[in-house]
């Protein structure tokens, strides 16, 4: 007999973590949904193409792509933002804009599995669509910043602009603008160098470096304007104003260029503090347009996901479950057991009645190994007198109490 595996990079999730991924998700949607987001749901597979037309190379390579019966190319979604934009131009692209949608949704990813880091993950992701105000961009990264607070998540956010390194780059075609911010996500500094001057672009060193290497409040900005004057910084200062209106802390840091392609203006990155090692990148997002190229108008939007399993890993949060009642009978009785634990569903506790067919004492050692708190004892000699016995399995003490009464305990 061979014992068949869990394919590499992909997790099961038992009861307890259930409970917790599921009250955390519960947050992330009641926040999502207090700023007026309303979820969508995609496909899990779409046409290759939607993938390869702009996420980027990285993404692309990563995709689990597959030909169906009839020969189509398909993938399982590496992402949102493309299917969710495909559904826009698809379905809703007459809709009075803006329009806010949020999604909850695995993803796939052929990535070198490591802690943080699997071939299936879930995201949970907002887009905003129809805007390229400052107000727009402003609204994601404050209910971005809020999810992660309510979630008591200690995390710093940097905040980015692609526009600026395009700006600086503006002479370098599309294909070598690629390589070089691939260099800069990684911080590969070295290599950027030696890239630049292979290729005849020494000049642009120094800039690129002392761009890169800004970090800080709104008082970057005035810096980097010194590096690109003729770079328009409004957008980027109103926002700032606003962020430190709401109180909300973040870095500003130019290095972010993210990878996935499609990115037109502020782009923003939220790194857990603790707990994950090197896959601490909980949060990314940022301004992008890609409608254009799915057949529909040129329309801005602005979005971020959130790495649910790296913060389901480093949240604290304790899911409340509810307590239990056994219901548990002596020999015959199962049926009448059963009659009463409908009627004592829906009282908010979980409810359970034994389908072993094991005999009282070990029906009540169960109910102390699944922790319950009450157990209801449907009893011939007392269940003829109209009553059962209510044992509170915690104080050990117990009633004998009318069944007709019995969903006033609860
Ligand atoms: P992303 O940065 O590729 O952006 O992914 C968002 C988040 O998903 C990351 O910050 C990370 O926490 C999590 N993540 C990514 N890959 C993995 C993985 N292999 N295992 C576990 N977690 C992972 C996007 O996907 C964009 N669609 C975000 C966006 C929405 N931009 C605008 N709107």
């Amino acid at each position: 007999m061979i014992q068949i595996e869990r394919p590499r990079g992909t997790r099961d999730f038992l009861p307890d973590e259930m409970e917790k991924r599921r009250a955390i998700e519960r947050i992330m949607r009641r926040t999502a949904e207090s700023y007026g987001y309303r979820e969508v749901t995609t496909p899990t597979f779409e046409h290759l193409n939607l993938f390869t037309i702009k996420s980027g190379e990285n993404i692309v390579q990563e995709i689990y792509a597959f030909k169906d019966k009839s020969g189509r190319d398909l993938a399982l979604r590496p992402e949102l933002t493309a299917p969710v934009m495909r559904l826009f131009v698809n379905e809703c692209a007459v809709m009075p804009r803006p329009l806010r949608f949020y999604y909850f949704a695995n993803c796939f990813r052929y990535e070198n599995p490591q802690k943080g880091r699997y071939r299936e993950f879930w995201q949970f992701g907002v887009e905003l669509i129809g805007s390229d105000s400052y107000l727009a961009d402003l609204e994601v990264i404050v209910l971005a910043y809020n999810i992660m607070k309510n979630l008591n998540l200690d995390f710093t956010l940097n905040i980015g602009h692609v526009g600026l390194l395009r700006k600086l780059l503006e002479d370098v075609d599309e294909a070598r603008y690629r390589k070089i911010t691939r260099m800069i996500d990684k911080n590969d500094i070295e290599g950027l160098e030696e890239y630049l001057s292979s290729e005849g672009f020494e000049g642009y060193i120094d800039r690129i470096k002392d761009l890169i290497g800004l970090k800080g409040g709104m008082e970057v900005i005035e810096h980097s304007r010194e590096i690109i004057p003729e770079f328009d910084f409004s957008h980027l200062r109103n926002l700032c104003e606003g962020l430190e209106k709401l109180e909300i802390e973040y870095n500003l840091d130019f290095s972010i260029v993210r990878g996935l392609d499609y990115y037109t203006g502020v782009v923003f990155e939220a790194f857990a503090k603790r707990g994950l090692g090197a896959q601490n990148q909980i949060c990314g997002g940022g301004s992008y347009r890609l409608t254009h190229l799915f057949g529909g108008a040129d329309v801005p939007s602005t979005g971020f996901a959130l790495g649910f399993d790296r913060i389901a890993e480093i949240c604290e949060m304790k899911a409340d479950s509810a307590e239990s009642i056994l219901v548990a009978y002596t020999p015959g009785m199962e049926l009448e057991a059963l009659k009463i634990s409908e009627r004592l569903r829906g009282s908010g506790k979980i409810v359970l009645s034994d389908v072993m067919e094991r005999n009282l004492k070990k029906q009540l050692s169960f109910a102390n190994t699944i922790g319950a708190k009450y157990a209801v004892i449907v009893a011939e000699n007392e269940f003829k007198e109209g009553k059962v016995i209510l044992r509170d399995l915690e104080k050990g003490e117990q009633v004998l109490v009318d069944i007709s009464e019995i969903r006033k305990y609860f």
